[in-house]
């Protein structure tokens, strides 16, 4: 049993802090906003994300889970204290270190024996030796510490099952025995545990989501290829992700990611690259097709509806991905967005994510479910691929509209299933007959 301080209960630190707590050991979980704290001491979780409740509200009962404001609550007498807070993005794409470094700066006043700090946010290579620099210069040589980096890859939906089911385990410290430490933490997972130098470790990170970003950004880029020229993007996804090499996860062509890591770590990475001599193209690519794939459903409206003003358009599904009610850079509020900027009205309806969304889109209309949005429109957009949203009964819903018009983006229909119910059928590089039709290069050519 260790004794952990986790400072920043957001996604990662709640999610850290309550399995530790599960694993057995002594947790405190520390935020600055006092109404979290309240609301999480009273059992209010802050986040929805499957099997999180039941383990804080478990091991609270059990006392090995606490959560306060007072770093003199968690930090003294702490084997661990993780740093976990956030690090948006600056107006150049940098992260912003301002919550690390005032942790930092809280941790070391309270040190008091030997204390292992662990960097758990995504921060930019070289930020552990600052936190390092940081704690050294508020207490010289008085306490013995040593910074580690332990980075988080867990994903929103399925967080808990992540941190408890790691593919692996990174750790990052100058001092080898330090990380042996931390890795003792993770001893009841069978999965490999790298041990590196700090700045390797942080770029471990950046470099993991940039490719996740990378390889979403390219199926989308030959997406847009096989819609021109006929093909089947998701039958080129199979049959390249059985390739080995290559593999057959994160290749659905779609409008593309969305939530709180992708942009912000690939625009630092960019950002880190570019101010120390490199020149990060690829980088900028892989934002720059995400933003049009988010674009092209406009797009594609316009070019069946014409002009988009007064037109009525549904949108199902709201989160940047389903089983959350994320909407950090959703896809589905940028459309939303640039279809207001075009006049359309807009009804959106989303099982979790609407009271979210609501904050950042107020002046739509939310429905109540899906047949409620689609009522009176001239379009359907599938922004986000909910499992209810497989079975909606067409054949109901289908009358309900003025146009039967369903732009696929997530690529989760069958055009023949929809066809049969009056509808065209637009998914994300599926090569529509309709849009062959529609292309005179390829009737030109006989295609
Ligand atoms: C991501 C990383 O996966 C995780 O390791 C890291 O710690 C945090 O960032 P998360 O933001 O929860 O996790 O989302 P993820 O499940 O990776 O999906 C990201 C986005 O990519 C979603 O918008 C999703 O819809 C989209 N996506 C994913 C695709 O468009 N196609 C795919 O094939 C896979």
């Amino acid at each position: 049993m260790s004794r952990i301080c986790i400072v920043g209960t957001g996604y990662v630190g709640l999610v850290t802090g309550a399995c530790f707590a599960d694993l057995g050991n002594d947790v405190v979980c520390l935020d600055i906003d006092q109404a979290k704290v309240d609301s999480l001491n009273d059992g209010g979780i802050p986040i929805f994300e499957p099997g999180l409740d039941d383990l804080v509200i478990r091991n609270q009962a059990a006392n090995r889970l606490t959560f306060t404001t007072s770093y003199t609550d968690g930090v003294p007498g702490a084997d661990f204290v993780f740093i976990a807070v956030d690090t948006p993005p600056g107006p150049a794409g940098e992260a912003d270190l301002t919550s690390v470094e005032s942790a930092a700066a809280m941790i070391a006043g309270e040190l008091e024996g030997r204390t292992i700090v662990v960097d758990k946010s995504t921060v930019p290579v070289g930020t552990g030796d600052l936190v390092a620099e940081l704690i050294a210069r508020h207490r010289g040589n008085e306490i013995e510490f040593h910074v580690v980096s332990n980075p988080e890859f867990l994903r929103e939906g399925s967080a808990v099952s992540d941190f408890l089911n790691p593919d692996r385990i990174v750790l990052g410290s100058e001092v080898r025995e330090s990380a042996e430490e931390v890795a003792t933490l993770y001893r009841a997972f069978d999965c490999p545990i790298i041990i590196t130098d700090l700045r390797t470790a942080e770029m471990i990170k950046y470099a993991s989501n940039a490719f996740l970003a990378t390889r979403i950004s390219f199926i989308n880029e030959i997406a847009s290829v096989c819609d021109q020229l006929g093909a089947d993007v998701t039958e080129v996804a199979r049959g390249m992700g059985l390739d080995d090499r290559i593999g057959v996860g994160f290749l659905n062509a779609g409008i593309g990611w969305g939530g709180s890591c992708f942009r912000k770590d690939v625009l630092a990475l960019e950002h880190m690259a570019a101010v120390n001599g490199c020149h990060p193209q690829l980088l900028r690519a892989v934002v720059e097709i995400n933003r049009d794939m988010r674009r092209s459903v406009v797009r594609r409206l316009r070019e069946e509806l014409g002009e988009l003003r007064g037109k009525t358009i549904a949108v199902l599904g709201l989160s940047f991905k389903p089983n959350t009610d994320d909407v950090r850079d959703a896809p589905a509020i940028e459309i939303i967005r640039l279809l207001v900027n075009e006049g359309a009205q807009v009804r959106a309806f989303d099982p979790v994510a609407a009271a979210r969304a609501a904050e950042e889109v107020p002046d739509i209309h939310y429905a109540t479910d899906v047949y409620e949005a689609m009522t009176g429109a001239d379009a359907v957009v599938l922004a986000t691929e909910w499992n209810e949203f497989q079975e909606i009964d067409w054949q109901r819903a289908g009358p309900l509209m003025e146009n039967r018009l369903m732009i696929d983006g997530r690529n989760v229909y069958q055009s023949d299933e929809l066809r049969t119910h009056g509808f065209i059928y637009q998914g994300v590089g599926r090569g529509t007959p309709q849009r062959r039709e529609r292309n005179p290069a390829l009737a030109a050519e006989g295609l």
